[in-house]
């Protein structure tokens, strides 16, 4: 295994590149990947900055330039679901792209000549990463949406359940992950923890989680993936 570790932001990544043993540095397109050693596992990090067409330009760089043969992304998440709460982490089932609607063309969240609205992460590798946040923290499973838009506006939750209503959580990237790695056949999870609850809270909780204790869930959960 090539293990690609993706996150969006430095504090969901925080600590990983220091952990990496004999570990050099690549950069393109505007972005440093890092390639190491990681617990003995061979990885790759790289932060994808914000947004869907981000998170695939870095998905598909790990891929063909860095030849990375498993993808993980890992970072913070609104909360889509009153049973999922801030400090919990959702693992991906599967992802849709919230915002995608090329109607009539196609039916809503359809992601054309793809046949599908909604991507399944890889078995293992999601399981795996579930055992290794289970030590962590509560765990989810299901269904993450992910969008160009930062939900923190009751209103855009409420009407995003509306139309979806099986959301567990909401971010801005795994699901274009999904898309590339779905593309390209190559297997792949993401894990987010709970920084807020995607209302009108959602933007100051966010900034106060993501400074505080992003980090430390991301470098724990790794760290016991790689030892696993
Ligand atoms: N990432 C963390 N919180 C989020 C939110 N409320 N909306 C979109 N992405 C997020």
């Amino acid at each position: 295994m090539r293990l690609g570790i993706i996150s969006a932001l430095a504090e969901e990544q925080h600590g990983l590149i220091e952990a990496m043993e004999s570990s050099y540095k690549r950069f393109h397109g505007m972005r440093e990947y890092t390639a190491g050693k990681l617990w003995e596992i061979d990885a790759v990090c790289v932060l994808s900055r914000i947004g869907k067409v981000a998170a695939a330009m870095t998905a598909a760089i790990l891929v063909e330039k860095f030849e990375v043969t498993h993808i993980i992304f890992t970072g913070v998440a609104g909360s889509g679901d009153k049973n999922v709460h801030v400090g919990d982490i959702v693992v991906a089932e599967d992802l849709i792209q919230h915002d995608f609607d090329a109607s009539p063309l196609f039916p809503r969240f359809e992601i054309p000549l793809t046949g599908l609205t909604r991507f399944a992460s890889d078995r293992a590798l999601t399981e795996r990463l579930a055992a290794a946040a289970e030590k962590t923290g509560r765990v989810h499973r299901g269904l993450i949406a992910s969008g160009d838009q930062f939900i923190g506006k009751r209103q855009q939750i409420v009407a995003l359940k509306e139309a979806i209503p099986d959301i567990l959580a909401v971010e801005m990237e795994g699901a274009a992950v999904a898309q590339v790695c779905f593309e390209l056949g190559i297997p792949f999870a993401v894990i987010r923890t709970i920084s807020d609850n995607a209302n009108d809270d959602a933007a100051v909780d966010f900034m106060r989680f993501v400074k505080t204790v992003a980090s430390r869930y991301a470098y724990d959960i790794i760290e016991n993936f790689c030892k696993a």
